[in-house]
């Protein structure tokens, strides 16, 4: 089975394709750069870029993977959460193709796809934690299948994404900025007093972390000699040569090491209660919680903040601690692309789970509705 993954929720636009769970080929164009001059994605210049950029990719992959559109059985597209404009150019060009090919058309959810990108390289063991934490959202599932997910917690307001990207955009470094804070806070000692662990004092999975975003924001404001005098050029390598001359490195690199620490640890404590409240104890022996469905077969961690090396870490010791296996994708697949939306498709459209060609989009903060067909309803042998 060929699989076509299209994504162009956000800033990236990505197309892929995936035989039987391997990727043949991607190609992706992010629009960061466009973006870092405004401080965050602008939704219309977003959208417009989708459009232009869309069909050179998927003409160039075509070409590098050396299969034909006509080759392609399911075409599987990022349907939300999203930017709604960015969202429509993906579904346009999807169901296009499948109007001019014949194939079957499958909407994936995006956060969904997240959680299963791992599963290009490693084989995802049931029933899994996963949590996923990227730009736009910081949720907790529970994953019997690569079809079948449960919300345990959610984030409230900001995700830690965010919170790493306006911290950074406080001190002045270029969007997004969580790849900047990441890699200039290693080797430092994180100060935990620093920051907030935010939204932890309560008893629930969920997240919030608008609280952590301005206790950065007003730190920065009181010692403005961290802020970068100019905001560095958002294509250079992300690298400590971005801190000018004149610019106290020590002080930045502590700032954020601490910011790291603070999500990472966040991230580690409401992951460790959800192990905890579904069953699964040191050593892997169930707490007798788990709502029948035993213990927890693995740890996923997924979403673009899985790159951070503090989250990874800090994440392998847990996992460690648990005696579960952790499953992380590589750094190029934690952020936006299309082979995870490729390889989701594939596992729907193997379930016998399709869509039409009313496919609608979904926009960010509205839930993704489970609103599959049960069987195609574009077929090769009609047209
Ligand atoms: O999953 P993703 O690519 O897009 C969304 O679905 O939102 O996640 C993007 C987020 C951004 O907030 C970006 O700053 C953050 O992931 N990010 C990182 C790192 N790489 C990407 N945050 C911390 N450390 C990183 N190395
Ligand atoms: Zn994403």
């Amino acid at each position: 089975m060929i699989v076509l993954g299209i994504e162009t929720s956000c800033d990236e636009t990505a197309v892929a394709l995936v035989q039987d769970g391997r990727l043949l080929g991607q190609e992706l164009a992010t629009q960061a750069d466009l973006h870092s001059l405004f401080g965050g994605v602008v939704p219309e210049i977003a959208s417009r870029e989708h459009l232009r950029l869309l069909p050179s990719l998927f003409e160039a992959l075509l070409a590098s993977t050396a299969v034909a559109a006509q080759d392609i059985d399911v075409v599987s597209v990022a349907r939300g959460p999203g930017l709604l404009g960015s969202l429509l150019v993906g579904l346009s060009f999807a169901k296009g193709l499948c109007l001019a090919t014949g194939a079957a058309l499958v909407g994936v959810n995006h956060l969904h796809a997240h959680l299963l990108a791992p599963g290009l390289t490693t084989d995802i063991p049931f029933p899994c934690l996963g949590l996923l934490a990227s730009g736009g959202h910081t949720h907790l599932y529970r994953l019997d299948s690569a079809t079948s997910f449960t919300l345990l917690g959610r984030t409230l307001d900001d995700a830690a994404g965010e919170a790493f990207d306006k911290s950074a955009k406080a001190l002045n470094l270029p969007y997004p900025g969580g790849r900047f804070i990441d890699v200039l806070g290693q080797g430092a000692e994180p100060d935990i007093s620093l920051f907030p662990r935010p939204y932890l004092d309560n008893d629930n999975l969920d997240f919030s972390f608008s609280g952590l975003k301005t206790a950065v924001a007003t730190y920065v404001a009181s010692h403005p000699e961290l802020r970068l005098p100019k905001l560095p050029d958002p294509s250079a390598p992300v690298s400590l040569e971005v801190l000018p001359p004149g610019v106290d490195r020590q002080a930045v690199a502590m700032v954020c090491a601490s910011l790291n620490w603070a999500i990472a640890e966040t991230l580690r404590v409401k992951t460790e209660r959800a192990l905890d409240r579904f069953g699964c104890q040191p050593g892997g022996q169930s707490n007798g919680q788990s709502g029948g469905k035993g213990d927890w077969a693995a740890l996923v961690v997924a979403g673009g903040v899985a790159a951070n090396r503090v989250v990874r870490r800090t994440m392998a010791d847990l996992a460690d601690k648990r005696g579960l296996p952790l499953i992380l994708p590589s750094p190029d697949l934690c952020t936006d692309n299309a082979a995870m939306i490729a390889y989701s498709g594939e596992k729907l459209a193997r379930a016998g789970l399709f869509h039409g060609l009313d496919l609608e989009a979904v926009a960010r903060g509205r839930a993704v509705p489970w609103d599959y067909l049960s069987t195609r309803s574009t077929d090769r042998s009609t047209g």
